[in-house]
């Protein structure tokens, strides 16, 4: 058994995580703020310290003597990094230098492992998809500057600190407790309350636009598998399935299982929006030994019973 640190521990992916670590008999302490995050999320033998990811000493006293560190405490909406800059900047990469920092002595006065959540946002719409891990990186937003950022200072983290990580460039994740209500959240789960309920939606541009989408139960998996695994230095991989899905494709589908109809109300495109991101997972399934599991049809119909 293990005791482990999951920062957004009562976020979306975080909660799952969580899930996953006490069912496999470790022990959890979650550093979360709750600005996103649900109490109902936390699974009941968690410990729970509500504080800010970039106050050092909530981290300090929330990281003492654990064994690692899942760090995905962010704010994820690419919309909310244009609203609120510096807030978010402040987050999403003060917080994880906060984060490796105090990773250099949480246990023993020694390093503990940090694996953490980085995005597909750091490719930006560079053309060459599907994207590999070596191809450029050109941001279009702040949340994709500052999950870039991350990667750069898990680089010093290793080279001048000796705290090794794991970063993953997670694609669009989508699955139950992702929250249908905020305009700030996935997509899908956006698009799978209203088509079910038979709403209209709304798409910012034409729905042409591409993405991977990667179901929760997999992402859980492999940021397991990389804790197990023991990390070593700061490698960074893709966390996608490799398969393309439109938002006009994703809307029929979804039709499909509700067996319902809406009207598409479209406005204009968001600035800083990615035209088509795909992934390739080359790298991840070689080095893990195996793939994404879950298929869109059946990732779909787990999220919208809510299992
Ligand atoms: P989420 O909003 O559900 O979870 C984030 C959690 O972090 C929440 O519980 C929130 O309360 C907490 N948090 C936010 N600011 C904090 C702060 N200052 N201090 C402490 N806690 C704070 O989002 P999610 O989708 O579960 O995202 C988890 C991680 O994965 C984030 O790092 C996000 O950037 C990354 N990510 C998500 C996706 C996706 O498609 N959902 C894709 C790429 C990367
Ligand atoms: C998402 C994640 C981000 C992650 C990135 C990695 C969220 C909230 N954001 O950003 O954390 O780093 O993937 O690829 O999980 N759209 C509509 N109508 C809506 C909502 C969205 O048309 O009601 C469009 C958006 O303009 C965008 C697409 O759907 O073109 C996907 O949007 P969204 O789910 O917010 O994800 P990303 O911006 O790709």
């Amino acid at each position: 058994m293990a005791h482990f640190l999951v920062t957004g521990g009562c976020g979306f992916i975080g909660s799952h995580l969580a899930d996953r670590l006490i069912g496999d008999g470790h022990r959890v302490t979650i550093l979360d703020d709750m600005s996103t995050g649900r109490l109902e999320n936390k699974p009941l033998p968690a410990r729970l310290v509500v504080g800010d990811v970039a106050d050092p000493d909530a981290v300090r006293q929330a990281m003492q003597g654990v064994d690692g560190v899942f760090h995905l405490a962010a704010v994820a909406s690419v919309q909310r990094s244009r609203e609120l800059w510096a807030e978010t900047h402040r987050t999403n990469l003060s917080g994880t230098v906060t984060v490796f920092e105090a990773a250099r002595s949480a246990r023993n006065g020694g390093p503990v492992p940090v694996v953490y959540a980085s995005s597909a946002a750091v490719y930006g719409d560079n053309p060459a998809t599907p994207l590999r891990e070596d191809a450029a990186t050109r941001p279009l937003s702040a949340y994709g500057v500052d999950k870039l950022g991350c990667e750069l200072h898990a680089d010093v983290a290793w080279a001048i600190h000796g705290v090794p990580t794991t970063g993953f460039r997670f694609f669009n994740v989508y699955g139950p407790r992702q929250d249908p209500a905020s305009p700030y959240s996935g997509v899908i789960s956006i698009f799978a309350r209203r088509v079910a309920q038979g709403e209209d939606v709304t798409i910012f541009g034409d729905g042409q636009q591409v993405r991977d989408f990667v179901f929760v139960g997999d992402v859980v998996r492999f940021l397991v598998k990389a804790m197990e695994r023991r990390p070593q230095g700061a490698e960074v991989f893709n966390l996608c399935t490799g398969r393309p899905t439109s938002l006009l494709m994703l809307l029929e589908v979804l039709e499909e299982l509700c067996a319902s109809r809406v009207r598409r109300l479209h406005q204009p495109a968001r600035a800083g929006d990615i035209r088509v991101s795909i992934g390739d997972p080359a790298r991840l399934r070689a080095t893990f030994g195996e793939a994404c599991r879950f298929g869109l049809l059946q990732g779909l119909s787990a999220t919208l019973t809510g299992e």
